[in-house]
Parts: structure tokens; sequence; C-alpha cells
């Protein structure tokens, strides 16, 4: 196996700890549209009796969607049931998930925008009518039945919400976007971590792994426990700043979070390409990355942090880029 990216947002088996995973939604950190309008739905649906409108998360990996869906279900009271877009690859597979849901149960699809479109119809009338139409019979002789589902809430997550296809889109009642996190919110989350797993640390620490976190909770996590493992190691009792930045220099984390791939990936374009504009496929084959390893995980962080620009002819680095990266910025001055 491909060794790991340290910041890579993928999910490992490590991130399985579930323990380090918030279960309620007053545990949730940051996220404060998405979480209080989530809240005020709830709160509604409970009042009503009803099952909770269908929801789409959306946003870069590792910013809590799968954690909030389970908050959802949590908060709701009931139990989640989960598939993911590339494992459904028939009509009877989701015929199946969609008629083993229990009233107001919560079914989790991660993935969403890898479902095949011929088999998203039938998620179509199921969410709008709580209703499956299926096909049987053979060839020439076939008909459709209408099955009654209980009413469930869809939850959907997605890296690209802009894959998914129009009428899907419109069918979900709540749609929230996941934002990067803040330095202060990542710090409170590490500092949770800390406390779950019995590690102090101390705030300058904290401080420091939070900024170098990508804005992304699931980073802030790993970092988390590779320093812990160094502070061990040391016999410290609380992690120290000095062992922080000594483990992520280890890591190869500058100071802006950037790994390796990262900065490959900015150089490429610099050295190869005169800074832009260049397309994500001749990226992708410059540093031997898949096109959507860097649009859903490098990309998203580099535009944010302007280090990176999508221009109409492609990508682009910035000044801030050959700043970060320490280059003389005259190449690319005729551009
Ligand atoms: N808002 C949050 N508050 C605290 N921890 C969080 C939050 N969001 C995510 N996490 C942590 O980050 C990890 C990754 O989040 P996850 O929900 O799996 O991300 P996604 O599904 O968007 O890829 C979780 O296991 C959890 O520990
Ligand atoms: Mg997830």
């Amino acid at each position: 196996m491909e060794e790991e990216r340290i910041v890579t947002a993928n999910t490992l088996p490590e991130d399985e700890d579930l323990s380090i995973r918030p279960s309620r939604i007053d545990e949730y950190i940051g996220q404060q549209d998405a979480k209080e309008n989530i809240r005020v739905f709830i709160e509604a649906a409970k009042m009503r009796d009803e099952s909770l409108d269908h929801v789409l998360l959306y946003g870069p990996p590792g910013l809590g969607k799968t954690t909030l869906a389970y908050i959802i279900a949590n908060e709701m009271g009931t139990s989640l049931k989960t598939a993911s877009g590339p494992s459904i690859e028939k009509p009877g597979d989701l015929a199946a998930i969609l008629s083993s849901l229990e009233p107001g149960d919560v079914l989790f699809i991660d993935e969403i925008h890898r479902m095949p479109r011929f088999i998203e119809e039938i998620l179509y009338p199921a969410m709008e009518d709580f209703s499956l139409d299926i096909m049987i019979g053979s060839e020439g002789n076939t008909r459709s039945i209408k099955i009654n589902l209980p009413p469930f809430t869809l939850v959907g997550a997605t890296t690209r919400a802009g894959d998914l296809s129009g009428p899907l889109r419109d069918r979900f009642g709540i749609v929230a976007k996941l934002q990067f996190y803040t330095d202060e919110e990542l710090m409170q989350i590490i500092k949770r971590t800390s406390r779950v797993l019995n590690m102090p640390i101390c705030d300058e620490a904290s401080l420091e792994l939070a900024k170098r976190s990508r804005g992304t909770p699931r980073i802030a996590n790993r970092l988390f426990k590779r320093v812990r493992d160094f502070a061990l190691v040391d016999g410290e009792e609380e992690i120290s700043l000095e062992t922080t930045k000594k483990a992520l220099e280890r890591l190869k984390i500058d100071d802006m979070g950037l790994d390796e791939v990262d900065r490959q990936l900015l150089l490429a374009i610099i050295q190869k390409f005169n800074g832009g504009p260049v397309g994500v496929e001749s990226i992708a084959s410059a540093i031997g990355e898949e096109v959507t390893t860097i649009e859903d995980v490098c990309e998203p962080f580099l535009l944010q942090r302007g280090l990176l620009k999508r221009t109409s002819r492609g990508r682009m680095v910035t000044a801030l880029a050959y700043e970060h990266l320490k280059i003389e910025y005259q190449n690319t001055i005729f551009m």
C-alpha cells in the first residue's frame, strides 16, 4: 500500500477511534450557521412528531459531515443506516436499503455524488412521497408497483455538490455547506481530544497544531495523535510547544500546514508551467496524483489560503505561493 499522507483528509482506520467523535450537537464545535439551523429544524421536527427533512452536507473531506449525520440521528432519537454512493451499483441495492428502513430512520449516503444517475431516479419518489416504484416481470411484460416506505430522513454527504444532478439537489430541504475551521475552533477540538485521550497539551502547542491542520478537524486529531507519540517517547506529561514543532518538522508539515504533496503541486506549477494557468490534468500527471485528490483535498485549502487561483484558463499560483516557497517571483512577470 502506498504511504498515506499525514495531512490526507481521507478516513484512516485510526479515525474509527469513535471516542473522539462528538455525538451531541452541543459538542460539535464551529460551523455555527449549519449547526444552528439544523438545531432548529430538529427541534421543530420533534415538536411536530415528524421525520426531519432531507439534509445535504457538502464540503471538503474531514470537516465533520459524517459526524453531523450521526449527531442528527442521535438528536432525533433514531438510528442511522449507512450506505455510500459507489457501493450502490444496481437499482436493487438501493431498493433493498430503502425497504429496510424503520420509521424515522436516518439514511446516510456518503459520497452521494458517486451514485449512478439511473439509480438516483429511484430516490426521487422515495424522498418526496416515501414511496418506492419498482419494476417487476421480465422483458416485454414488466409493470411497475408502488411500495410505501416509512417516513425517513436522507442525509447525503458529498465533497462535490456540483456533481449532483439538479433534480436530486432540489429534493433536499436542508442544504449545508461546511466551512474550514478557524484556529480557535481547532484549538477547542484539539483540547477536547486531549481530554478524551487523557494527554494534556499546553495552549501554545495546541495553537501551533491548529495552525497547521488545514482548517480540518480530522487532520488536527491525526496530528495530535502523532505529536502525542513524540511527547510520550520524550517522557513529557504535557505536550510542549517544542515537541510539537519538532514532530511537525519530522512529519514535513510546514508553518502553513502544507505537506510535501501541496508543496510539490505549487512547485510543479511554478517550475513546469511557469506559474500557470495550467489544467488540473497536467498538474496531476506532473506530480503523479489523482485529479480527484487534487481537486477535493489539495485545492480547496490552497485556494482558501490564497496560494492558488482558479481562472477560466486553469490554475495559477499566487505571489503568496512564491513567497511561501521562497522562490523569486520574476519568472512569471510577463504572464
Ligand atoms: N465540529 C466538530 N467538532 C469536533 N470534532 C469534529 C468536528 N467535525 C469533525 N470532527 C472530528 O473530525 C473527524 C472527521 O470528521 P468526519 O465527520 O469524519 O468528516 P467528513 O465526513 O466530513 O469527512 C471526526 O472523527 C471528529 O473526531
Ligand atoms: Mg465522512
